[in-house]
């Protein structure tokens, strides 16, 4: 059986969707928080079962039978979710599972330009000491592609800090690979990369959103603190603009700039690109 913690948020939803139409329902399970929220899921065959990460008991029930368990990192960020991710591969551990996965992220390490991947790294720290086999899938960004440029479509310009080469994927995506890799005849191992084929930079969305608008839209950099000031005055917490901001300057560092062609292959044509994204917002 397959177990997937996080069925009722959007990634590991949408991988649940994917698997379903690649194996009987009956092989795949759900651990969520909610109960309520996956009974579309139990209506459709899934075996649904109540599990979080900080109630390790409830997590065992709901990974028995597993051979393997794709975990979800956290989204709770009020608690310590390495904390979190590590009971989460003890349960796993616990319950036999032959396989954990984890939905990491691109550029993981200690020490990176961009904090928040120390978290990432600290649980595939874990995942290696388990003794199980495990795959860490290293999305790139994905989101909201407005979070990412701002008010652009108000003036015409997409005014940001200064940016490098980075991986803006589509969520279905990397849910679409992620099922190819629980149900592939061939393991996966270690950590994977998940990109677009060649890295973007926001001058790359300018010129994109251009062409499909038809209007021309500039891309303007905002000095590092101006930016922090603005969106303090938009109403911003000032920890929440230099978290985004810390992201802009690990891209300028380069750390992103590496691509990889795994995603193309496990999907088996391009994946979607920011011109296919743009499209999705309907631009006028
Ligand atoms: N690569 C990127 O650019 C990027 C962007 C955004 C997020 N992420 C990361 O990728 C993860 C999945 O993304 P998403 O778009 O699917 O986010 P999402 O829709 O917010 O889903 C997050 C899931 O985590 C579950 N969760 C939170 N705390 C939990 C806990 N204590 N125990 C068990 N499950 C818990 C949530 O459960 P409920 O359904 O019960 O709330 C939800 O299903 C996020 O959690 C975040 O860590 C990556």
């Amino acid at each position: 059986m397959i177990i997937v913690t996080g069925a009722t948020g959007t990634l590991n939803g949408a991988t649940v969707d994917h698997l379903l139409k690649r194996i009987p329902p009956h092989q795949i399970g759900v651990s969520v928080r909610d109960p309520a929220r996956a009974r579309d899921l139990a209506d459709r065959g899934v075996r649904v079962r109540r599990g979080n990460y900080d109630n390790p008991s409830a997590l065992r029930h709901s990974f028995a039978d597993a051979e393997q368990v794709l975990l979800v990192s956290s989204s709770d960020l009020s608690a310590d979710v390495v904390a979190q991710h590590r009971r989460a591969i003890d349960a796993a551990v616990d319950a036999g599972a032959q396989r954990i996965l984890y939905t990491s992220a691109h550029g993981t390490g200690f020490g990176t330009p961009y904090p928040p991947l120390a978290i990432h790294a600290a649980t595939e720290q874990h995942l290696a000491a388990s003794g199980v086999a495990w795959t860490a899938l290293r999305n790139g960004f994905y989101g909201n592609p407005a979070q990412l440029l701002g008010a652009w479509q108000e003036a015409d310009v997409i005014a940001m800090p200064a940016d490098g080469p980075f991986s803006w994927i589509d969520r279905r995506d990397a849910a679409e690979a992620a099922a190819a890799i629980l149900t592939a005849d061939d393991p996966f191992d270690g950590p994977i990369d998940l990109t677009l084929p060649e890295p973007v930079t926001l001058a790359d969305f300018a010129t994109t959103a251009s062409e499909l608008s038809g209007r021309q839209i500039d891309r303007a950099i905002v000095d590092d603190e101006t930016w922090v000031a603005d969106e303090m005055a938009s109403g911003a917490p000032e920890a929440v603009a230099r978290f985004t901001l810390s992201m802009f300057q690990a891209t300028r560092s380069g750390h992103f700039a590496h691509s990889d062609p795994t995603l193309s292959r496990l999907l088996g044509r391009k994946p979607r690109s920011i011109t296919d994204q743009l499209k999705d917002l309907n631009l006028r």
